[in-house]
């Protein structure tokens, strides 16, 4: 895979828990465009040891993947945290994706310990907002994409986290979070990083999931994390752009194009006004859709 796909396609980002060996083999199978290997809150406190080793017995026996590959570890301040994070550096995953992160220093912490390890630069940090001070400090957190050192990629929405540190109960606790998801999507889109979605509990609820999908990609999210394999496909449908879009964002970009408007900054285009950032909008999306092409290709058999 090339950098360039990696960066446009995060539709799909399922969680794997690593206390269960068999979740963590198949995952390799699996049609997500990231997998994240967890050794946090999906994993008890007894099974921590065991499910360390069975990341490392993984990466050892797939050290090279199509996927994007993500570590998340507990939190330093945990008794697990150190421990975790030498064996995801050891491991050399895409990512390390650090839960719980209140304000900056929370990932210079894990950045520090990276670079002391001299870890290669290919291996990236995301950052978990899901904490009513980590919203807060989405802006100052994201921004730390502009700083090269502190090797931050993604940020990674933790509703349920969020729901309960925020006192937000009940079937409703979505439509309550709306607005701190917005604020962190557009922290995440200031700094010029990407965002993903937090969780959809009800893994049978096929319909619910993807009219969720549906609106996160609406919110500007990249992706939506995942607890289950079935929630894998409406994910990547979902987030990739749909055959309208694309036909008229050819259309668009052939417009802009066309000996009529050369060197015009802004068009008319089929009734409404297009300007250059439409034109721009019009070029990612035609990028992702090829991504997403190219990724079907591959993983057709
Ligand atoms: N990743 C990889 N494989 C998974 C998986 C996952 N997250 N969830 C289920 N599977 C696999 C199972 O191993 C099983 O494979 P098998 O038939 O080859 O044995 C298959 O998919 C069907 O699983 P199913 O029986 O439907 O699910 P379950 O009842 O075993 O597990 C959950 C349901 C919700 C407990 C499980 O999906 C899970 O643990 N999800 C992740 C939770 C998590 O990581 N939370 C933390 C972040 S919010
Ligand atoms: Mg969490």
């Amino acid at each position: 895979m090339t950098d360039f796909d990696r960066a446009q396609l995060l539709r799909s980002v399922l969680y794997v828990p690593c206390d269960r060996p068999r979740a963590v083999s198949k995952s390799e199978t699996l049609a997500a465009d990231a997998v994240i290997f967890d050794l946090e809150d999906a994993v008890a406190p007894g099974a921590k040891a065991e499910a360390r080793e069975t990341v490392r017995t993984h990466f050892s026996a797939f050290p090279a993947s199509e996927k994007v590959r993500v570590i998340r570890i507990n939190a330093l301040s945990t008794p697990w945290g150190t421990e975790d994070l030498l064996a995801a550096r050891a491991a050399v995953p895409d990512a390390i994706l650090v839960p719980k992160v209140d304000d900056v220093a929370d990932v210079l912490a894990v950045t520090d310990a990276l670079n002391e390890t001299d870890a290669p630069k290919t291996m990236r940090l995301w950052a978990m907002i899901e904490t009513p001070r980590g919203v807060l400090n989405a802006p100052a957190i994201a921004d730390l994409a502009g700083r090269p050192d502190a090797r931050l990629d993604c940020l990674v929405v933790g509703t349920n986290d969020l729901a309960k540190e925020a006192g937000m109960a009940g079937a409703t606790a979505r439509q309550h979070l709306h607005p701190l998801l917005m604020q962190i999507v557009l922290a995440a889109k200031a700094g010029g990083i990407a965002i993903l979605d937090g969780v959809f509990n009800d893994h049978l609820d096929q319909a619910g999931f993807a009219a969720e999908c549906r609106q996160g990609a609406e919110m500007g999210f990249d992706g939506k994390t995942l607890i289950h394999p079935s929630q894998i496909a409406p994910a990547n449908a979902a987030f990739a752009p749909a055959a309208e879009e694309i036909e008229r964002a050819e259309r668009l970009v052939a417009a802009f194009a066309s000996e009529d408007n050369a060197g015009k900054g802004v068009i008319t285009f089929e009734g409404s006004m297009a300007e250059l950032l439409h034109l721009k909008q019009a070029e990612r999306l035609l990028a992702r859709a090829a991504a997403a092409a190219r990724r079907e290709r591959s993983e057709s058999p």
